[in-house]
């Protein structure tokens, strides 16, 4: 796995991952007219996205920032479990961001509408050509999933849609997620990855001689763009020093 890794202690983790955030954006947003960043659900992101909304920090311009989503549970976005409530709550609703600003995928809907739904809107705004996000953040599962894309389900393999419907039996439930050709096409791909039960799959993952559909996060090979995966040092305490 060629991965840029970086290592915090568990009480810098969220502040220091928050911060490479805000430097990827005002980068961007140097170059660019606009910024598209991929969040990521679970509960890790939470303290981050807690960071980025409260961070003093020179100044964004959040009218330019695109927020999308790398997955989502086919829940109402008001659920609990919902990927989109959780970023509401810990950062859109801190920050001055116009609601055209923020694309949900519809956890309401039917999952083949949403994922429908949410490749035409991709398609809007990348003018019908493959999406090219400016940052993706994902997560891992100790399964090795990452986004929703699960071992042994069809949307690891997806190769021509941008957004699939994915049904996890290990869940019983229903995803929506983006595929692997969105999420390689990325300018930067940055896991964040902590505490001390994801030590086993992060050393499983990081020591592999090469990706496997089994482990699905190590089939996360930017084409062209950054790979770096952000961890505490609880995540990494099984790498080799
Ligand atoms: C989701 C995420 C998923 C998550 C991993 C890790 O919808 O849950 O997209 O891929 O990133 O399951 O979750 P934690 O950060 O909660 O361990």
């Amino acid at each position: 796995m060629n991965a840029e890794v970086e290592i915090f202690s568990p009480s810098e983790f969220d502040l220091a991952v928050a911060q490479k955030i805000l430097a990827r954006i005002g980068q961007t947003l140097q170059d660019a007219a606009a910024c598209h960043l991929v969040l990521t659900g679970g509960s890790t992101p939470r303290g981050i996205y807690s960071q980025l909304a409260s961070q003093k920090h020179e100044p964004i311009d959040w009218q330019r920032v695109h927020f999308y989503w790398g997955d989502e549970r086919v829940v109402p976005p008001e659920h609990a479990d919902s990927n989109f409530r959780m970023a509401k709550e810990a950062l859109l609703d801190h920050l001055p961001i116009p609601q055209e600003n923020i694309h949900r995928m519809r956890g309401e809907s039917e999952p083949e509408q949403a994922a429908q739904e949410y490749a035409e809107m991709l398609g809007e705004h990348f003018a019908n050509t493959l999406p090219v996000f400016d940052l993706i953040l994902l997560g891992v599962g100790g399964d090795g999933h990452t986004a929703s894309l699960f071992p042994g389900t069809s949307a690891v393999a997806e190769k021509q849609d941008w957004v699939t419907p994915v049904f996890v039996p290990k869940l019983k439930a229903w995803r929506v997620t983006l595929t692997l050709p969105v999420i390689k096409h990325a300018k930067e791909i940055l896991f964040l990855i902590s505490g001390s039960s994801k030590a086993d799959i992060v050393q499983q993952i990081l020591s592999l001689k090469k990706p496997t559909p089994q482990l699905p996060a190590s089939l996360v090979q930017p084409e062209s763009g950054n790979l770096i995966w952000a961890l505490d040092e609880e995540a990494a305490a099984l790498l080799k020093k």
